[in-house]
């Protein structure tokens, strides 16, 4: 017994120095200084990048912001495509299309490269994002109404708002032949959504968790039989723009389809919980409320009609002016995004790479931006950084400027944040105004029709008049 302990506690001591020689003994002079080899009281350092040792790898963490600029300026070799040029074994796609989304990825006109890029235009405003938020804001004002029939509602505000965010927004982007509107797509999708992450884990998760493979396989049936029935040209500029751009590269359609299930990650999953979040941090403060529900109701105006003798009155809300006219609900939604965003913003290092003429960052290790190290950061926001301040954006949007990491920065910069923006905004707007939220004792929300005050109508219509306002918030 005795023998064991000791080489077991021997093993473990060789090894112990064995990494330890081997941590020091790799430490380039230039790199950012190692900390994870002492006790970390990390807020002793100060340090404005330093390097997470592991054994045979390191992280380089960006914690100053100043460093963001050169940073993003050497995209190509501090790598964000290499992540989703690498998802295709998850998504079952074939070996020649993973072998394409792999190829050149320093190269701007490489297939991972510049997808991206080649939606671009259909996101940005315009007709394209016009009709998209048209239709997904429609789907969420049908959701609503659907909810105030009975007057009241008991709801899981996040199973809520995660059904209808996948709904409207798959709706928007794929159209009319939506396959997420097959129920049993949907279902399959909250399997797959969740289990992506263990697929890339787990070695042989697939063997392990067949489950997550039998839903994906699902979804990807749909989407085949989507592109085979022509759904792309009655859906969004978005999809056609990819189909477009996939065409060129020479996938077949199988691994085309297979690469919309990729999209469903990019619409959907940073939209949801950033809804959910938004709600929440209305309706959970009055202070919050009544400021953001006194700048919506302005947009309501009460129209009257005769008709036989008897009058009718309708709401309408014209939610075009949503983004012009709404200066604190936008702030309320940065902040949302600053206080709530856990974006670790990652990166891979293709080739050797120096930061701010200083730091040497070597090639095959990872580099993290997070979001949460530059939003809480006191000299850009202020003393209370930590603190949701509703207002803190209101007179000036470009509040922090690289600072911000919502939708990222640089060249890695969200396409989708128009659209996401506005969605997430309509969403809130109509439960503002046409709901009383209330925690319903522990396990949901209770989602109480509201009839303003001063108001006869108890119709409610919306209209989206006029759709190309102006985004002067172009962060780029
Ligand atoms: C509230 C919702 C959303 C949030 C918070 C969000 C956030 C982000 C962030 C933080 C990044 C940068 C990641 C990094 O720096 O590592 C990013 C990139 C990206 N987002 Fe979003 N996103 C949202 C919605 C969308 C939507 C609706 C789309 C649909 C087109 C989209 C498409 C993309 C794409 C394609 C990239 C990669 C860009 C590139 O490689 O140049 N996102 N997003
Ligand atoms: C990161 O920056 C903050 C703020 O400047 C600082 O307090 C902290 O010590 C730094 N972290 C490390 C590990 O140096
Ligand atoms: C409204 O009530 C009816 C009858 O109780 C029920 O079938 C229906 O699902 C309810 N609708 C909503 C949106 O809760
Ligand atoms: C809340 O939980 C209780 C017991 O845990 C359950 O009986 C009730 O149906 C739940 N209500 C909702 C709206 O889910």
């Amino acid at each position: 017994m005795a023998s064991i302990l000791v080489s077991v506690v021997g093993t473990i001591t060789a090894t112990y120095m064995f990494l330890y020689l081997l941590l020091h003994i790799s430490q380039d002079t230039k790199e950012p200084p190692a900390i994870v080899t002492q006790i970390p009281f990390l807020n002793k350092y100060g340090l404005p990048i330093y390097t997470l040792r592991l054994p045979f790898s390191r992280i380089y963490i960006a914690n100053d912001t100043e460093l963001l600029p050169s940073i993003q300026a050497q995209w190509r070799a501090i790598s964000f495509s290499v992540f989703t040029a690498n998802t295709g074994e998850q998504l079952g796609m074939t070996k020649t299309s993973r072998e394409t989304m792999e190829r050149g990825l320093m190269d701007p006109d490489s297939f991972s490269i510049s997808w991206p890029k080649y939606m671009q235009p259909a996101m940005v405003p315009g007709e394209d994002l016009d009709r998209m938020n048209k239709i997904s804001i429609e789907a969420i004002a049908s959701a609503t109404k659907d909810l105030s029939a009975n007057g009241t509602a008991r709801v899981g505000l996040w199973q809520w708002t995660h059904d209808i965010i996948i709904r409207s927004t798959s709706k928007a982007v794929w159209g009319p032949q939506n396959p997420f509107e097959d129920e049993k797509v949907e279902e399959a999708w909250k399997i797959f959504e969740p289990g992506f992450l263990t697929l890339n884990i787990f070695p042989f998760a697939s063997l392990l968790f067949p489950q997550i493979l039998r839903a994906r396989e699902r979804i990807a049936t749909a989407m085949v039989q989507y592109m085979r029935r022509d759904g792309p040209k009655s859906g969004s500029g978005l999809v056609r723009r990819l189909v477009e751009h996939h065409t060129r590269f020479g996938l077949p359609l199988e691994d085309i389809a297979r690469s919309q299930i990729g999209i469903g990650f990019a619409v959907m999953s940073n939209t949801a919980p950033c809804a959910l979040w938004m709600l929440y941090h209305i309706f959970s403060d009055e202070r919050v409320l009544e400021d953001v529900r006194r700048e919506v109701a302005k947009l309501v105006e009460t129209r009257t009609e005769e008709g036989g003798g008897v009058e009718t009155a309708t709401n309408v809300v014209d939610l075009s002016a949503l983004q012009s006219s709404c200066p604190v609900l936008l702030s309320t939604f940065q902040e949302t995004l600053r206080v709530r965003t856990l974006s670790p913003g990652v990166r891979m290092l293709l080739e050797d790479a120096v930061v701010d003429d200083t730091y040497l960052l070597k090639k095959g290790n990872l580099l993290m931006m997070p979001a949460m190290v530059h939003h809480t950061s006191a000299p850009i926001w202020g003393p209370d950084a930590n603190l949701f301040n509703h207002l803190r954006f209101k007179d000036n949007p470009r509040l922090g400027r690289t600072a911000f990491r919502g939708f990222g920065g640089g060249h890695v910069l969200c396409p989708g944040r128009f659209f996401a923006r506005t969605e997430i905004m309509a969403l809130a707007a109509l439960l503002l105004l046409r709901f009383d939220v209330m925690p319903a004792g522990g396990n949901g929300s209770s989602l109480r029709r509201r009839i303003p005050r001063r108001s006869r109508a108890s119709l409610f219509q919306i209209t989206i008049s006029r759709w190309s306002f102006d985004l002067e918030d172009q962060r780029i």
